[in-house]
């Protein structure tokens, strides 16, 4: 039997985020585009007497604000829902370490979740494997499917129907983190309120800015990248918080190649043209908003995957 088994899963930015009109069930119908970059979480599984999770920073801190309790933590109904129908197996103790801000726009909660699916998945050696594991990933959570397959892919549905993007480029991002969080039912919502005014049409795969991201994406190329991001969640998100607006501006004055609004925000996406430029581009960042709110991180990189397993 193992001691412990650790896997990791990415935090994503949306290249594009379009956004239909509010469906009957509440939620809206997306196209996007989603890369998978270099700030992860990590979960670690050890056989326990009950279920239990604990959240801390990579620094050994506690992190507040997350529920632990197994009807709303992510990563515990992930373990639950792999294990159900199977009492024989026996409980786990999930340690998260949490790399990717809270309530940030980038899914942390869903990479907690993928990585607890994978790691709870090859502890048990209940043998789903990502083909397996995928339904349940939809259910938990509207981004927790990408958070399993990574990479860069198209999303479709409430996010949970992916198609991988062919490229074999780098992108290096900057991301300013936010002062407080942002909900994303929430960010939603207000959406649908500013929708009165402007209604949206359902997003369509033949949208011209889901070509305008793929050709970038093909080319490898920053300049058009930067160019085709686009996020129709973002008025809502600068609604809530007009402060993003400057942060979006900060980024267009240091010289990224583009700006946006990560999903539901506040996380604001520079993008640089190279890892130097990004190196560049951390240094304004950090002196006009301070260096614990700044990160450097570069995308693609793969989905949810088991780091180690130690035997007892
Ligand atoms: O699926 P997930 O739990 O991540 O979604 C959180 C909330 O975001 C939903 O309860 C809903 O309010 C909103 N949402 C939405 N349409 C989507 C995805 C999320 O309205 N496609």
């Amino acid at each position: 039997m193992l001691g412990r088994l650790a896997a990791r899963a990415p935090a994503k930015i949306n290249l594009l985020l379009e956004v239909g009109p509010a469906r009957p069930d509440g939620f809206h119908d997306l196209l996007s585009v989603f890369q998978a970059v270099s700030l992860e979480e990590v979960v670690t599984v050890t056989p326990a007497a009950t279920f239990g999770v604990e959240v801390r920073d990579p620094q050994g801190r506690p992190v507040p604000g997350i529920p632990d309790d197994p009807q709303h933590n992510l990563a515990l109904r992930a373990a639950l829902a792999v294990r159900a129908g199977r009492p024989e197996l026996p409980p786990l103790h999930l340690d998260v370490v949490k790399e990717v801000p809270v309530a940030g726009g980038m899914a942390g909660g869903s990479a907690d979740a993928a990585a607890a699916l994978v790691a709870c998945d090859a502890f048990w050696r209940t043998g789903m494997g990502l083909p397996g594991l995928h339904p349940f990933a939809a259910v938990l959570g509207s981004d927790v499917p990408f958070a399993l397959h990574g990479r860069t892919a198209v999303g479709t549905g409430r996010g949970e129907h992916l198609v991988p993007v062919m490229t074999t480029a780098r992108f290096d991002w900057v991301l300013v983190l936010g002062e407080e969080g942002l909900s994303t039912p929430a960010v939603f919502r207000e959406f649908d309120r500013l929708a009165l005014e402007h209604p949206p049409t359902p997003p369509r795969r033949d949208s011209e800015r889901l070509r305008a991201v793929e050709t970038a994406l093909r080319a490898g190329d920053p300049v058009s990248l930067g160019a085709a991001l686009a996020n129709d969640l973002q008025p809502a998100a600068v609604s809530l918080q007009p402060g993003l607006a400057r942060t979006l501006e900060a980024g267009r004055e240091a010289g990224a190649c583009g700006v946006l609004v990560s999903g539901s925000g506040p996380t604001v996406a520079w993008l640089a043209d190279s890892h130097r430029h990004a190196l560049d581009l951390a240094v304004l960042a950090a002196e006009r908003f301070g260096p614990d709110r700044v990160r450097t991180v570069h995308g693609p990189v793969p989905g949810a995957q088991v780091l180690e397993a130690v035997r007892r």
